[in-house]
């Protein structure tokens, strides 16, 4: 047999066992939660993020689908955690792979939410007893424990460090990256007629040999961020869901129009390619 030909069995046969034993295009998937899905990425230490169109609120109790929001979504988040890094915040991001992927790096999430608010609304608002639109007197910061059992309890500093879910040095860079965070997306959406009520934040160490790293992990979207009209307080956010009113789909076409990503094809494309496998 010419050296050629065998080549091309040793090949085939190889193709052969692998395709039985783990199909090539199959990724392996790391987990599926409410809006998202991660697989594993290409390369050690990346992860793939799918975005999906269902929607949840109130702890996984009210349930449905927003057509074109995993679209929207990935492309949000691309866009301003591609900002927010120009302006030296360490985020996972990588690149968009495709209408509703994108490639992260792998870190390991810290337990906490971080919600900053400017403008009373929500659970703040029912909280405080103020109507919600009422300003706050400056920024405020509250930490919320990562855990759908306990239906995300508020927590102090002294929980977090005290149960060692994250370090006091973590911590304050949390922080200050979230004042940051804050302050610069305020204006980027100030300039768009849109008012930066409040949003939720998620942070991941990521590990570089020796180094870990706290980076701003997640995503940032319409789903975790309240967005009001400056002109006409209309909500421009996951709240049209939550709250049962209409144009749920349009609000999030509203906010990708004016930070001027509308996918190629314009609202119709907002079905995407179904990349999943
Ligand atoms: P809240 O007023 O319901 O506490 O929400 C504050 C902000 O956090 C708001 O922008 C929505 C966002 N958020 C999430 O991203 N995930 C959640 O599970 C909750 C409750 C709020």
């Amino acid at each position: 047999m010419a050296v050629g030909t065998i080549a091309i069995v040793i090949l085939t046969y190889t193709m052969d066992t692998l395709a039985k034993e783990a199909p090539m295009s199959r990724r392996r998937q790391i987990y599926e939660g409410k809006a998202k899905v991660l697989f594993e990425g290409p390369e050690p230490g990346t992860i793939v993020q799918y975005f999906k169109d269902d929607a949840t609120a109130f702890n996984n109790k009210k349930r449905g689908t927003i057509t074109g929001k995993g679209v929207l979504n990935n492309r949000i988040s691309e866009y301003l955690m591609t900002r927010l890094s120009e302006i030296g915040i360490p985020t996972h991001f990588v690149r968009r792979l495709n209408m509703r992927e994108q490639l992260v790096k792998k870190v390991e999430i810290i337990p906490i939410e971080i919600v900053v608010r400017n403008v009373a609304a929500g659970s703040f608002s029912d909280r405080f007893g103020l109507a919600e639109g009422s300003p706050l007197p400056r920024s405020i910061v509250e930490y919320y424990y990562k855990s759908d059992e306990l239906g995300d309890p508020m927590v102090l500093e002294e929980h977090i460090t005290a149960f060692g879910w994250a370090t006091p040095q973590e911590l304050d860079e949390m922080l200050s990256m979230s004042i940051r965070i804050n302050d610069f997306l305020t204006g980027l959406f100030f300039a768009l007629g849109i008012k930066l009520i409040d949003f939720k934040l998620e942070f991941g160490r990521l590990y570089e040999g020796e180094e870990v790293r706290v980076v701003l992990a997640d995503e940032i979207s319409p789903d975790n961020c309240r967005l009001w009209d400056v002109k006409t307080n209309e909500k421009l956010d996951k709240d049209r869901f939550r709250r049962d009113l209409d144009r749920v789909e349009e609000a999030y076409q509203e906010v990708a129009r004016r930070l001027g990503i509308l996918p190629e094809g314009g609202p119709r494309d907002l079905q995407g390619p179904d990349t999943i496998q």
